[in-house]
């Protein structure tokens, strides 16, 4: 049994570990850059949602300076899985410590940049992991082994504020659906059923495994403030409560696309049909396999919170 008295100095301890918690990571005004890596969900170039990509977004909400080095297309490593275009670790990071290194970034000061990362949709999906694309021996581990190393990297290069973004509900997506039809992503023949229990297994194990790594390697960075971003319960409430976050003219949709594009196997084309205009803010989904512009202006207010004030719903600190 406890004293009263060491009660007390446990509930003492227990209130500074709190205020510890929550007051020395993200203030008001601290963080002046955030420096993002990953693929087509997070690339500024060609952003796939019809409009404006969510760390555009982000950058104006909390009038912060943008480093984008996330690409279209890209996985986390050619070594796992191949893309035609581009990978975090051979391309991005690269990009990065070149820029960083020859000075076009001016100083990017460790305790005011942030850094994200949402990588791991191209390794798992229909080129990776789920049709058996994988390098040889490659697996949900490793995959996800590499897209935590990310932060080890960055941690080694004197970085110090991360978020990494958690896999989104991929099963929720057009191209995943149990009933998905043809589209450009695929259109060979494949059994839409496997697909969706497939996918959804990646996701949910990846986003352990995850948060397991990085509980792991958190433990061994103390001077690191690293939080992990439930993208995929965000996606799980758009997708079960729209009316809270999607707001077009068009009867709220979470299951369609935006540019809906049934793939015609005769004719070798896609006949759409696309909403438009005040319509398109309806739509969970842009394409079959993108979020819609309004999903992603909903992460870029949850990122704007964290930086407001370094909490958020979706956000959960490790420390
Ligand atoms: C945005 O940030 C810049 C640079 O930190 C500052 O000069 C400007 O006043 C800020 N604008 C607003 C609207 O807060
Ligand atoms: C990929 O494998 C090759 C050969 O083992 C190695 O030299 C290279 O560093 C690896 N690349 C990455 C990004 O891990
Ligand atoms: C720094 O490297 C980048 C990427 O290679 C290049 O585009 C840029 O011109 C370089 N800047 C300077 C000042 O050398
Ligand atoms: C597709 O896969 C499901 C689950 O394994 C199976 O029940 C179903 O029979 C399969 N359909 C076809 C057409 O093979
Ligand atoms: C922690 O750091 C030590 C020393 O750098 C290293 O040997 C060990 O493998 C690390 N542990 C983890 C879980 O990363
Ligand atoms: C959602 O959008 C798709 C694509 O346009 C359409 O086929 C479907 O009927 C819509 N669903 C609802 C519930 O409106
Ligand atoms: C629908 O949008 C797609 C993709 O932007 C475009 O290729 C297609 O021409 C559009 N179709 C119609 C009927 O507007
Ligand atoms: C939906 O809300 C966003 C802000 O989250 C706003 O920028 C956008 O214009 C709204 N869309 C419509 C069609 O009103
Ligand atoms: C953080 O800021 C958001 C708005 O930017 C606000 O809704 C939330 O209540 C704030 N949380 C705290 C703990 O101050």
């Amino acid at each position: 049994m406890l004293k009263p008295r060491s009660l007390a100095l446990l509930g003492a301890l227990f209130v500074c570990h709190l205020a510890t918690a929550s007051g020395a990571r993200i203030t008001e005004g601290h963080i002046k850059n955030i420096v993002t890596f990953g693929d087509s969900y997070t690339s500024i170039d060609l952003p796939q949602d019809g409009g404006q990509a969510w760390p555009v977004y982000l950058a104006g909400y909390a009038n912060i300076s943008l480093h984008s080095y996330a690409r279209v297309a890209a996985t986390c490593s050619p070594n796992l899985t191949t893309s035609l275009v581009a990978s975090v670790l051979n391309d991005e990071l690269p990009l990065y410590f070149t820029e960083k290194n020859n000075g076009s970034l001016g100083s990017l000061e460790s305790d005011t940049t942030l850094y994200t990362n949402w990588i791991g949709t191209n390794d798992i999906g229909y080129s990776g992991l789920l049709t058996g694309q994988a390098q040889d021996g490659a697996s949900i581990v490793d995959t996800t082994e590499c897209a935590v190393g990310w932060l080890k990297t960055l941690y080694d290069s004197g970085a110090r504020n991360f978020i990494f973004q958690n896999l989104l509900p991929l099963q929720l997506l057009p191209t995943y659906a149990p009933d998905a039809y043809p589209s450009k992503f695929w259109n060979a023949e494949r059994n839409t059923t496997e697909w969706h229990i497939g996918i959804a297994e990646l996701v949910r194990s990846g986003n352990k495994l995850a948060e397991l790594m990085l509980t792991q390697m958190a433990a061994n960075l103390s001077d690191a403030h690293i939080g992990i971003f439930d993208s995929y319960g965000l996606f799980q409430d758009m997708y079960s409560n729209p009316s809270k976050y999607l707001n077009g003219t068009a009867p709220l949709n979470v299951t369609g696309a935006a540019i809906s594009c049934v793939y015609d196997l005769e004719k070798a084309a896609t006949d759409c049909t696309n909403a438009t205009g005040s319509q398109l803010d309806s739509y969970l989904w842009y394409n079959e396999m993108h979020p819609g512009e309004q999903a992603n202006r909903v992460i870029a207010q949850q990122f704007s919170e964290i930086i407001s004030n370094g909490t958020n719903a979706w956000l959960r600190w490790l420390h």
